[in-house]
Protein backbone atom coordinates (compact mmCIF):
# COMPACT_ATOMS: atom_id res chain seq x y z
CA UNK A 1 0.00 0.00 0.00
CA UNK A 2 1.15 3.48 -0.72
CA UNK A 3 0.01 7.46 0.02
CA UNK A 4 -1.43 8.70 -3.18
CA UNK A 5 -2.00 12.84 -3.09
CA UNK A 6 -4.59 14.61 -5.00
CA UNK A 7 -5.03 18.47 -5.22
CA UNK A 8 -8.94 19.34 -5.57
CA UNK A 9 -9.47 22.93 -6.54
CA UNK A 10 -13.36 23.64 -6.08
CA UNK A 11 -13.90 26.82 -8.37
CA UNK A 12 -16.79 28.47 -10.15
CA UNK A 13 -16.74 28.16 -14.14
CA UNK A 14 -18.36 29.03 -16.66
CA UNK A 15 -19.53 25.79 -18.46
CA UNK A 16 -21.90 24.43 -20.87
CA UNK A 17 -22.52 20.54 -19.72
CA UNK A 18 -25.88 20.47 -21.77
CA UNK A 19 -25.23 23.09 -24.06
CA UNK A 20 -26.83 25.94 -22.24
CA UNK A 21 -24.18 27.91 -20.17
CA UNK A 22 -24.17 28.35 -16.71
CA UNK A 23 -21.76 28.82 -13.37
CA UNK A 24 -20.81 25.76 -12.27
CA UNK A 25 -19.22 24.40 -8.91
CA UNK A 26 -16.17 22.85 -10.65
CA UNK A 27 -13.61 20.91 -9.03
CA UNK A 28 -10.08 21.59 -11.17
CA UNK A 29 -12.51 23.12 -13.64
CA UNK A 30 -13.97 20.01 -14.29
CA UNK A 31 -17.44 18.50 -14.01
CA UNK A 32 -17.83 15.69 -12.53
CA UNK A 33 -14.73 16.32 -11.10
CA UNK A 34 -11.02 14.25 -11.63
CA UNK A 35 -11.66 10.41 -11.26
CA UNK A 36 -9.51 9.68 -7.58
CA UNK A 37 -7.93 6.44 -7.69
CA UNK A 38 -6.26 4.00 -5.46
CA UNK A 39 -5.56 0.57 -4.80
CA UNK A 40 -7.25 -1.62 -1.55
CA UNK A 41 -4.97 -0.27 1.24
CA UNK A 42 -3.43 2.77 -0.03
CA UNK A 43 -4.26 5.93 2.14
CA UNK A 44 -5.74 9.02 0.15
CA UNK A 45 -4.50 12.49 1.30
CA UNK A 46 -6.47 14.89 -0.80
CA UNK A 47 -5.67 18.82 -0.39
CA UNK A 48 -8.94 20.29 -0.90
CA UNK A 49 -8.24 24.22 -2.01
CA UNK A 50 -12.11 25.86 -1.80
CA UNK A 51 -12.06 28.76 -4.26
CA UNK A 52 -16.14 28.68 -4.28
CA UNK A 53 -16.25 32.13 -2.41
CA UNK A 54 -18.89 29.97 -0.40
CA UNK A 55 -18.07 27.46 2.32
CA UNK A 56 -17.57 23.75 1.11
CA UNK A 57 -17.22 20.66 1.96
CA UNK A 58 -16.04 17.15 0.71
CA UNK A 59 -17.98 14.11 1.41
CA UNK A 60 -16.14 10.55 0.44
CA UNK A 61 -19.15 8.49 -0.13
CA UNK A 62 -19.04 5.11 0.62
CA UNK A 63 -15.89 5.20 2.25
CA UNK A 64 -16.33 3.96 5.78
CA UNK A 65 -13.73 6.96 7.80
CA UNK A 66 -12.55 4.17 10.51
CA UNK A 67 -10.79 6.20 13.12
CA UNK A 68 -11.34 9.04 11.05
CA UNK A 69 -14.64 10.39 11.56
CA UNK A 70 -13.18 14.04 11.45
CA UNK A 71 -12.46 13.61 7.73
CA UNK A 72 -16.23 12.57 6.53
CA UNK A 73 -16.58 15.65 5.22
CA UNK A 74 -20.21 16.39 6.93
CA UNK A 75 -20.71 20.25 7.99
CA UNK A 76 -22.64 20.46 11.07
CA UNK A 77 -21.74 16.98 12.05
CA UNK A 78 -18.17 16.32 11.46
CA UNK A 79 -16.59 19.83 10.82
CA UNK A 80 -16.76 23.32 10.10
CA UNK A 81 -17.84 23.70 6.31
CA UNK A 82 -14.32 25.19 4.73
CA UNK A 83 -13.80 28.56 4.21
CA UNK A 84 -13.41 30.48 0.91
CA UNK A 85 -9.64 30.67 0.38
CA UNK A 86 -9.06 28.05 2.53
CA UNK A 87 -7.77 23.95 2.10
CA UNK A 88 -8.03 20.85 3.75
CA UNK A 89 -6.20 17.60 3.62
CA UNK A 90 -8.67 14.95 3.99
CA UNK A 91 -6.18 12.16 5.10
CA UNK A 92 -7.38 9.03 5.52
CA UNK A 93 -7.02 5.09 4.38
CA UNK A 94 -9.33 2.94 2.27
CA UNK A 95 -7.77 0.02 4.54
CA UNK A 96 -9.95 -2.94 3.48
CA UNK A 97 -12.20 -1.36 1.19
CA UNK A 98 -12.66 -1.84 -2.69
CA UNK A 99 -14.99 -1.03 -5.32
CA UNK A 100 -17.23 1.90 -6.86
CA UNK A 101 -17.43 5.08 -5.05
CA UNK A 102 -18.08 8.45 -5.10
CA UNK A 103 -17.43 12.15 -3.55
CA UNK A 104 -19.28 15.03 -3.38
CA UNK A 105 -19.88 18.46 -1.47
CA UNK A 106 -22.15 17.76 1.48
CA UNK A 107 -22.53 21.57 2.56
CA UNK A 108 -26.62 22.70 1.26
CA UNK A 109 -27.25 21.33 -2.12
CA UNK A 110 -23.78 22.28 -3.17
CA UNK A 111 -23.10 19.10 -5.72
CA UNK A 112 -25.85 19.46 -7.69
CA UNK A 113 -24.15 22.74 -8.71
CA UNK A 114 -21.01 20.12 -9.38
CA UNK A 115 -18.93 19.32 -6.84
CA UNK A 116 -18.81 15.43 -7.28
CA UNK A 117 -17.19 12.92 -8.93
CA UNK A 118 -16.35 9.22 -8.91
CA UNK A 119 -13.58 7.15 -6.54
CA UNK A 120 -12.39 4.20 -7.02
CA UNK A 121 -10.82 1.54 -4.80
CA UNK A 122 -8.94 -1.40 -7.37
CA UNK A 123 -8.72 -4.65 -5.89
CA UNK A 124 -5.71 -6.95 -6.55
CA UNK A 125 -7.85 -9.91 -5.38
CA UNK A 126 -10.99 -9.25 -7.50
CA UNK A 127 -12.16 -12.37 -8.89
CA UNK A 128 -13.62 -10.49 -11.61
CA UNK A 129 -9.86 -9.21 -13.24
CA UNK A 130 -9.50 -11.72 -15.49
CA UNK A 131 -13.13 -11.24 -17.06
CA UNK A 132 -12.34 -7.94 -18.41
CA UNK A 133 -9.73 -6.03 -21.04
CA UNK A 134 -10.59 -2.54 -19.69
CA UNK A 135 -12.89 -0.06 -17.49
CA UNK A 136 -14.82 2.66 -17.75
CA UNK A 137 -16.28 5.09 -15.35
CA UNK A 138 -19.83 6.88 -15.63
CA UNK A 139 -21.19 9.25 -13.35
CA UNK A 140 -24.59 9.81 -13.93
CA UNK A 141 -26.62 12.78 -12.84
CA UNK A 142 -29.59 15.14 -13.29
CA UNK A 143 -28.84 18.61 -14.57
CA UNK A 144 -30.33 21.89 -13.69
CA UNK A 145 -29.90 25.39 -15.17
CA UNK A 146 -31.22 27.14 -12.47
CA UNK A 147 -28.26 27.14 -9.08
CA UNK A 148 -29.12 25.55 -6.05
CA UNK A 149 -29.11 28.74 -4.28
CA UNK A 150 -32.08 29.92 -6.52
CA UNK A 151 -33.83 26.85 -6.46
CA UNK A 152 -33.50 26.00 -2.19
CA UNK A 153 -35.71 29.35 -1.31
CA UNK A 154 -38.19 27.89 -3.21
CA UNK A 155 -39.14 25.17 -0.84
CA UNK A 156 -39.80 27.69 1.68
CA UNK A 157 -43.40 28.90 0.13
CA UNK A 158 -45.87 28.30 2.50
CA UNK A 159 -48.55 25.59 1.63
CA UNK A 160 -46.31 23.44 -1.12
CA UNK A 161 -47.33 20.39 -1.52
CA UNK A 162 -43.77 19.07 -2.42
CA UNK A 163 -40.04 20.12 -3.43
CA UNK A 164 -38.72 18.36 -6.26
CA UNK A 165 -37.80 21.15 -8.36
CA UNK A 166 -37.63 19.49 -12.32
CA UNK A 167 -34.31 19.05 -14.02
CA UNK A 168 -33.80 20.11 -17.31
CA UNK A 169 -31.05 17.32 -18.58
CA UNK A 170 -29.73 13.83 -17.83
CA UNK A 171 -26.32 13.94 -17.90
CA UNK A 172 -24.07 11.26 -18.69
CA UNK A 173 -20.31 11.86 -17.00
CA UNK A 174 -20.97 15.81 -17.34
CA UNK A 175 -22.65 15.99 -21.08
CA UNK A 176 -26.55 15.91 -21.93
CA UNK A 177 -27.92 17.92 -24.93
CA UNK A 178 -30.71 20.40 -24.14
CA UNK A 179 -33.60 21.36 -26.49
CA UNK A 180 -32.44 25.55 -26.67
CA UNK A 181 -35.75 26.15 -27.99
CA UNK A 182 -37.02 26.04 -24.67
CA UNK A 183 -34.19 28.10 -23.49
CA UNK A 184 -35.36 31.73 -22.03
CA UNK A 185 -34.09 34.07 -24.60
CA UNK A 186 -30.70 35.93 -24.04
CA UNK A 187 -29.19 32.46 -22.62
CA UNK A 188 -26.11 31.23 -24.34
CA UNK A 189 -27.28 27.91 -25.17
CA UNK A 190 -25.86 25.44 -28.39
CA UNK A 191 -29.01 22.23 -29.00
CA UNK A 192 -26.13 20.07 -30.81
CA UNK A 193 -23.85 19.06 -27.72
CA UNK A 194 -21.96 16.06 -29.21
CA UNK A 195 -23.08 13.16 -27.07
CA UNK A 196 -20.73 11.41 -25.01
CA UNK A 197 -18.77 8.90 -26.75
CA UNK A 198 -16.99 5.21 -25.85
CA UNK A 199 -15.19 3.42 -27.87
CA UNK A 200 -14.68 -0.40 -28.15
CA UNK A 201 -12.80 -3.18 -29.65
CA UNK A 202 -15.07 -6.14 -31.03
CA UNK A 203 -14.33 -8.58 -28.65
CA UNK A 204 -13.10 -7.20 -25.98
CA UNK A 205 -14.89 -7.31 -22.69
CA UNK A 206 -15.03 -3.59 -20.84
CA UNK A 207 -16.31 -2.89 -17.17
CA UNK A 208 -18.51 -0.18 -16.93
CA UNK A 209 -18.77 1.47 -13.58
CA UNK A 210 -21.76 3.42 -12.79
CA UNK A 211 -22.37 6.01 -10.10
CA UNK A 212 -25.64 8.19 -10.00
CA UNK A 213 -24.84 11.42 -8.13
CA UNK A 214 -27.94 13.16 -9.10
CA UNK A 215 -30.16 15.23 -6.72
CA UNK A 216 -33.13 13.51 -7.39
CA UNK A 217 -33.35 10.96 -10.33
CA UNK A 218 -33.66 7.26 -10.18
CA UNK A 219 -32.05 6.47 -13.64
CA UNK A 220 -31.84 3.54 -15.43
CA UNK A 221 -28.72 2.69 -17.56
CA UNK A 222 -28.75 0.26 -20.69
CA UNK A 223 -26.30 -0.25 -23.65
CA UNK A 224 -28.64 -1.36 -26.58
CA UNK A 225 -27.82 -4.76 -28.07
CA UNK A 226 -25.24 -5.31 -25.28
CA UNK A 227 -26.81 -7.22 -22.53
CA UNK A 228 -24.72 -6.21 -18.65
CA UNK A 229 -22.60 -8.56 -16.22
CA UNK A 230 -23.88 -7.16 -12.72
CA UNK A 231 -20.87 -8.52 -10.83
CA UNK A 232 -19.98 -5.74 -8.05
CA UNK A 233 -22.70 -3.12 -6.25
CA UNK A 234 -21.32 -0.56 -3.73
CA UNK A 235 -17.97 -2.16 -2.82
CA UNK A 236 -19.37 -5.72 -2.82
CA UNK A 237 -19.01 -8.59 -5.46
CA UNK A 238 -21.49 -10.31 -6.38
CA UNK A 239 -22.62 -13.33 -8.26
CA UNK A 240 -22.32 -12.67 -11.81
CA UNK A 241 -25.91 -12.51 -13.11
CA UNK A 242 -27.24 -10.70 -16.83
CA UNK A 243 -29.40 -8.14 -17.04
CA UNK A 244 -30.98 -5.96 -19.81
CA UNK A 245 -31.11 -2.59 -17.99
CA UNK A 246 -29.96 -1.79 -14.88
CA UNK A 247 -32.12 0.74 -12.29
CA UNK A 248 -30.61 2.97 -10.01
CA UNK A 249 -31.17 5.27 -7.56
CA UNK A 250 -29.38 8.54 -6.07
CA UNK A 251 -26.21 7.68 -4.13
CA UNK A 252 -25.88 4.01 -5.84
CA UNK A 253 -23.18 2.43 -7.37
CA UNK A 254 -22.79 -0.88 -9.56
CA UNK A 255 -20.05 -2.50 -12.10
CA UNK A 256 -21.56 -4.65 -15.21
CA UNK A 257 -19.31 -6.53 -17.70
CA UNK A 258 -20.65 -5.81 -21.42
CA UNK A 259 -19.03 -8.05 -23.85
CA UNK A 260 -18.41 -5.95 -27.59
CA UNK A 261 -19.34 -8.51 -29.38
CA UNK A 262 -21.95 -7.28 -31.16
CA UNK A 263 -21.45 -6.19 -35.17
CA UNK A 264 -18.75 -3.13 -35.68
CA UNK A 265 -21.03 0.03 -35.36
CA UNK A 266 -22.49 2.64 -33.01
CA UNK A 267 -24.99 1.94 -30.56
CA UNK A 268 -26.53 3.68 -27.94
CA UNK A 269 -26.04 3.90 -24.39
CA UNK A 270 -28.88 5.26 -22.64
CA UNK A 271 -28.96 6.81 -19.07
CA UNK A 272 -32.51 7.24 -18.97
CA UNK A 273 -34.21 9.43 -15.86
CA UNK A 274 -37.61 7.33 -14.67
CA UNK A 275 -39.99 10.02 -14.81
CA UNK A 276 -42.36 7.10 -13.14
CA UNK A 277 -40.63 7.44 -9.63
CA UNK A 278 -40.80 11.30 -9.33
CA UNK A 279 -44.36 11.99 -9.61
CA UNK A 280 -45.79 14.50 -10.93
CA UNK A 281 -47.84 15.79 -7.93
CA UNK A 282 -44.67 16.52 -6.24
CA UNK A 283 -43.02 18.55 -8.69
CA UNK A 284 -44.41 22.28 -7.51
CA UNK A 285 -41.31 24.01 -9.28
CA UNK A 286 -41.52 23.06 -13.03
CA UNK A 287 -39.76 25.43 -14.73
CA UNK A 288 -39.47 23.52 -17.77
CA UNK A 289 -41.32 20.60 -19.25
CA UNK A 290 -39.10 20.60 -22.03
CA UNK A 291 -36.99 18.15 -20.65
CA UNK A 292 -36.34 15.03 -22.86
CA UNK A 293 -35.48 12.37 -20.13
CA UNK A 294 -33.50 10.42 -22.17
CA UNK A 295 -29.59 10.93 -21.97
CA UNK A 296 -27.79 9.49 -24.66
CA UNK A 297 -24.14 8.25 -25.09
CA UNK A 298 -22.65 6.22 -27.91
CA UNK A 299 -20.83 2.97 -28.04
CA UNK A 300 -18.95 3.07 -30.85
CA UNK A 301 -16.60 -0.18 -31.96
CA UNK A 302 -12.82 1.16 -33.08
CA UNK A 303 -13.54 0.50 -37.84
CA UNK A 304 -17.05 1.75 -37.17
CA UNK A 305 -18.11 5.31 -38.89
CA UNK A 306 -18.29 8.57 -37.03
CA UNK A 307 -22.41 8.46 -37.47
CA UNK A 308 -25.21 8.13 -34.79
CA UNK A 309 -26.68 4.74 -34.12
CA UNK A 310 -29.64 3.17 -35.20
CA UNK A 311 -30.14 0.84 -32.64
CA UNK A 312 -32.88 -0.45 -30.70
CA UNK A 313 -33.64 0.27 -26.81
CA UNK A 314 -34.31 -3.07 -24.78
CA UNK A 315 -37.41 -3.53 -23.27
CA UNK A 316 -37.62 -3.40 -19.75
CA UNK A 317 -36.61 -5.96 -17.45
CA UNK A 318 -36.91 -4.59 -14.18
CA UNK A 319 -39.46 -3.41 -11.74
CA UNK A 320 -39.26 -0.08 -11.87
CA UNK A 321 -38.31 2.41 -8.93
CA UNK A 322 -37.12 -0.64 -7.41
CA UNK A 323 -33.49 -1.51 -6.37
CA UNK A 324 -31.97 -4.19 -8.52
CA UNK A 325 -33.60 -7.58 -7.28
CA UNK A 326 -32.52 -10.20 -4.94
CA UNK A 327 -31.28 -12.42 -7.64
CA UNK A 328 -28.76 -9.54 -9.22
CA UNK A 329 -27.59 -8.44 -5.92
CA UNK A 330 -26.76 -11.78 -4.16
CA UNK A 331 -23.00 -11.13 -2.79
CA UNK A 332 -20.30 -13.69 -4.37
CA UNK A 333 -19.85 -15.73 -0.59
CA UNK A 334 -22.44 -15.15 1.58
CA UNK A 335 -22.27 -12.77 4.35
CA UNK A 336 -22.47 -14.35 7.52
CA UNK A 337 -21.90 -11.60 9.93
CA UNK A 338 -25.18 -10.00 10.36
CA UNK A 339 -26.98 -13.42 11.64
CA UNK A 340 -26.53 -12.98 15.36
CA UNK A 341 -28.10 -11.04 18.55
CA UNK A 342 -29.07 -8.05 18.28
CA UNK A 343 -27.94 -5.07 20.75
CA UNK A 344 -29.30 -2.23 19.33
CA UNK A 345 -33.02 -1.64 18.14
CA UNK A 346 -33.81 1.62 16.83
CA UNK A 347 -37.27 2.60 15.52
CA UNK A 348 -37.31 5.01 12.75
CA UNK A 349 -40.64 6.76 11.41
CA UNK A 350 -40.12 9.14 8.14
CA UNK A 351 -42.78 11.49 7.13
CA UNK A 352 -43.46 15.18 5.91
CA UNK A 353 -45.09 17.58 8.33
CA UNK A 354 -45.84 21.64 7.98
CA UNK A 355 -43.52 23.89 10.51
CA UNK A 356 -45.36 26.60 12.69
CA UNK A 357 -45.73 28.72 9.39
CA UNK A 358 -46.94 26.08 7.12
CA UNK A 359 -43.60 25.64 5.12
CA UNK A 360 -43.11 21.96 4.18
CA UNK A 361 -40.60 19.99 6.03
CA UNK A 362 -39.25 16.46 6.55
CA UNK A 363 -39.06 14.37 9.87
CA UNK A 364 -37.20 11.79 10.86
CA UNK A 365 -38.73 10.45 14.29
CA UNK A 366 -40.49 13.70 14.50
CA UNK A 367 -37.55 15.93 13.97
CA UNK A 368 -36.65 17.94 11.21
CA UNK A 369 -32.58 17.97 11.09
CA UNK A 370 -30.89 20.83 10.52
CA UNK A 371 -27.02 21.04 10.67
CA UNK A 372 -25.57 23.36 13.11
CA UNK A 373 -22.92 24.47 11.21
CA UNK A 374 -21.94 27.41 14.03
CA UNK A 375 -18.56 26.83 15.81
CA UNK A 376 -19.85 25.94 19.42
CA UNK A 377 -21.38 22.41 18.36
CA UNK A 378 -19.09 21.43 16.01
CA UNK A 379 -16.01 22.47 18.62
CA UNK A 380 -18.45 20.12 20.66
CA UNK A 381 -18.70 17.34 18.26
CA UNK A 382 -15.09 17.38 17.27
CA UNK A 383 -13.28 18.33 20.12
CA UNK A 384 -14.98 18.80 23.65
CA UNK A 385 -17.18 15.72 23.41
CA UNK A 386 -19.05 13.66 25.86
CA UNK A 387 -22.00 11.89 26.12
CA UNK A 388 -23.99 14.05 28.23
CA UNK A 389 -23.88 17.18 25.93
CA UNK A 390 -25.28 14.79 23.08
CA UNK A 391 -28.41 16.18 21.55
CA UNK A 392 -31.49 15.03 23.02
CA UNK A 393 -33.33 14.75 19.31
CA UNK A 394 -34.76 11.69 18.79
CA UNK A 395 -33.72 11.88 15.15
CA UNK A 396 -29.66 11.11 17.07
CA UNK A 397 -29.55 7.65 18.17
CA UNK A 398 -26.73 6.24 20.59
CA UNK A 399 -24.98 3.04 19.86
CA UNK A 400 -22.70 2.05 22.69
CA UNK A 401 -22.17 -1.99 21.68
CA UNK A 402 -18.94 -1.97 20.72
CA UNK A 403 -18.99 -4.21 18.11
CA UNK A 404 -22.55 -5.03 18.81
CA UNK A 405 -25.50 -5.41 15.81
CA UNK A 406 -27.69 -2.95 15.01
CA UNK A 407 -30.97 -3.15 13.95
CA UNK A 408 -33.09 -0.30 12.04
CA UNK A 409 -36.62 -0.67 11.27
CA UNK A 410 -37.90 2.21 9.06
CA UNK A 411 -40.99 2.81 8.29
CA UNK A 412 -42.06 5.47 5.43
CA UNK A 413 -44.72 6.80 6.65
CA UNK A 414 -44.92 9.09 2.71
CA UNK A 415 -45.98 8.16 -0.31
CA UNK A 416 -42.86 8.51 -1.78
CA UNK A 417 -39.76 6.46 -2.64
CA UNK A 418 -36.81 7.67 -0.47
CA UNK A 419 -33.01 6.19 -0.80
CA UNK A 420 -31.49 6.18 2.08
CA UNK A 421 -27.64 6.07 3.03
CA UNK A 422 -25.43 5.30 5.65
CA UNK A 423 -22.43 7.20 6.26
CA UNK A 424 -19.10 5.05 8.18
CA UNK A 425 -20.89 1.68 6.87
CA UNK A 426 -22.36 -0.96 4.87
CA UNK A 427 -25.41 -2.31 6.01
CA UNK A 428 -27.24 -5.75 5.03
CA UNK A 429 -30.99 -5.83 4.12
CA UNK A 430 -32.73 -7.96 5.94
CA UNK A 431 -36.65 -7.07 4.69
CA UNK A 432 -38.22 -4.40 1.86
CA UNK A 433 -41.55 -4.22 2.29
CA UNK A 434 -44.13 -2.35 -0.13
CA UNK A 435 -47.08 -0.76 1.27
CA UNK A 436 -49.23 -3.14 3.96
CA UNK A 437 -46.13 -5.37 3.48
CA UNK A 438 -45.16 -5.65 7.02
CA UNK A 439 -41.70 -6.67 8.40
CA UNK A 440 -41.73 -9.84 10.25
CA UNK A 441 -38.61 -11.41 11.37
CA UNK A 442 -39.10 -15.19 10.14
CA UNK A 443 -38.83 -13.51 6.60
CA UNK A 444 -35.21 -11.58 7.70
CA UNK A 445 -32.71 -11.93 5.16
CA UNK A 446 -29.98 -13.38 7.58
CA UNK A 447 -28.06 -15.68 6.27
CA UNK A 448 -27.27 -14.20 2.71
CA UNK A 449 -28.30 -10.80 3.17
CA UNK A 450 -27.71 -8.22 0.07
CA UNK A 451 -24.99 -5.65 1.59
CA UNK A 452 -24.57 -2.01 0.17
CA UNK A 453 -25.00 1.50 1.83
CA UNK A 454 -27.84 3.13 -0.15
CA UNK A 455 -30.81 1.45 -0.45
CA UNK A 456 -34.52 2.54 -2.01
CA UNK A 457 -36.90 2.78 0.54
CA UNK A 458 -40.85 2.29 -1.52
CA UNK A 459 -43.29 4.34 -0.69
CA UNK A 460 -45.64 3.79 2.41
CA UNK A 461 -43.32 0.72 2.74
CA UNK A 462 -40.50 -0.68 5.16
CA UNK A 463 -36.57 -1.15 5.54
CA UNK A 464 -35.12 -3.19 8.09
CA UNK A 465 -31.41 -3.30 8.35
CA UNK A 466 -28.00 -4.17 10.53
CA UNK A 467 -24.67 -2.99 10.68
CA UNK A 468 -22.51 -3.66 12.86
CA UNK A 469 -21.58 -0.79 15.74
CA UNK A 470 -17.56 -0.73 15.66
CA UNK A 471 -16.85 2.83 13.68
CA UNK A 472 -16.70 5.33 16.39
CA UNK A 473 -18.29 8.22 14.26
CA UNK A 474 -21.31 10.22 14.44
CA UNK A 475 -22.72 9.27 10.91
CA UNK A 476 -25.41 10.51 9.11
CA UNK A 477 -28.24 8.62 7.89
CA UNK A 478 -30.40 10.17 5.16
CA UNK A 479 -32.07 10.05 2.26
CA UNK A 480 -29.92 11.16 -0.80
CA UNK A 481 -32.72 13.08 -2.56
CA UNK A 482 -30.77 16.38 -2.16
CA UNK A 483 -34.17 18.42 -1.63
CA UNK A 484 -35.26 16.18 1.33
CA UNK A 485 -32.09 16.20 2.81
CA UNK A 486 -32.46 20.59 2.67
CA UNK A 487 -35.85 19.92 4.32
CA UNK A 488 -34.20 17.80 7.17
CA UNK A 489 -35.03 13.94 6.00
CA UNK A 490 -31.50 12.92 7.84
CA UNK A 491 -30.45 11.72 11.22
CA UNK A 492 -27.36 10.74 12.93
CA UNK A 493 -25.73 7.69 14.51
CA UNK A 494 -24.09 8.16 16.99
CA UNK A 495 -21.76 5.26 17.62
CA UNK A 496 -19.60 4.12 20.90
CA UNK A 497 -18.85 7.95 21.96
CA UNK A 498 -16.73 6.80 24.72
CA UNK A 499 -14.32 5.79 22.87
CA UNK A 500 -14.26 8.54 20.20
CA UNK A 501 -14.52 11.38 23.11
CA UNK A 502 -10.70 9.87 23.16
CA UNK A 503 -9.99 10.33 19.81
CA UNK A 504 -7.76 13.36 19.11
CA UNK A 505 -9.60 15.45 16.24
CA UNK A 506 -6.57 16.81 13.99
CA UNK A 507 -5.75 20.44 14.94
CA UNK A 508 -6.51 21.23 11.25
CA UNK A 509 -10.65 20.22 11.20
CA UNK A 510 -10.45 22.25 14.35
CA UNK A 511 -9.14 25.39 13.13
CA UNK A 512 -11.70 25.57 10.37
CA UNK A 513 -14.26 26.52 13.01
CA UNK A 514 -11.93 29.01 14.45
CA UNK A 515 -11.76 30.56 10.51
CA UNK A 516 -14.91 30.67 9.97
CA UNK A 517 -15.36 32.34 13.38
CA UNK A 518 -12.64 34.78 12.34
CA UNK A 519 -14.27 35.17 8.37
CA UNK A 520 -17.49 35.94 10.37
CA UNK A 521 -15.65 38.72 12.39
CA UNK A 522 -13.86 40.27 9.10
CA UNK A 523 -17.34 41.19 7.75
CA UNK A 524 -18.50 42.94 10.82
CU1 LIG B 1 -23.56 10.77 -0.59
CU2 LIG B 1 -24.47 11.94 3.17
O1 LIG B 1 -24.01 11.33 1.25
CU1 LIG C 1 -36.38 11.27 0.19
Amino acid sequence: PVTRYYHLTLKKVQMSPDGFERTVWSVNGQHPGPLIQANKGDRLVINVTNNFDDPASVHWHGMFQHGTNWYDGVPGQTQCPIPNDISLVYNFSTTDQYGTYWYHSHFFAQYVDGLRGGLIVYDQDDPYLKQYDYEYVVVLSDWHHNTTGVLLPLSNVPGYAGFRPIPDSPLISGVGRYNCTAAPPGSKCNSNQPLPVYKVEKNKKYRFRIINSAADGAFVFSIDQHKLKVIELEGIYVKPTIIKKLPINVGQRYSVIVDANQPIGNYFIRGTLDKRCTPNNNATTNFNSAIDWNGLGILRYEGAENTKPNSKEFNDDFKPCRDLNKKHSLPLKPITKYDGHVSDFVNITIAFGRDSNQRLEALVNNVSFVPQMNDATVNKITRDFAPKDLPKEENSVIFNHNGGIAELYVWNNNTADHPFHMHGHSFAIMFVGEKGQLPNESKYDKRNPIVRDTVTIPGNGFLVIRFITDNPGIWAFHCHIEWHVELGMVMQLIELPNILKNETVPDDVISLCLENEFQKRKTL
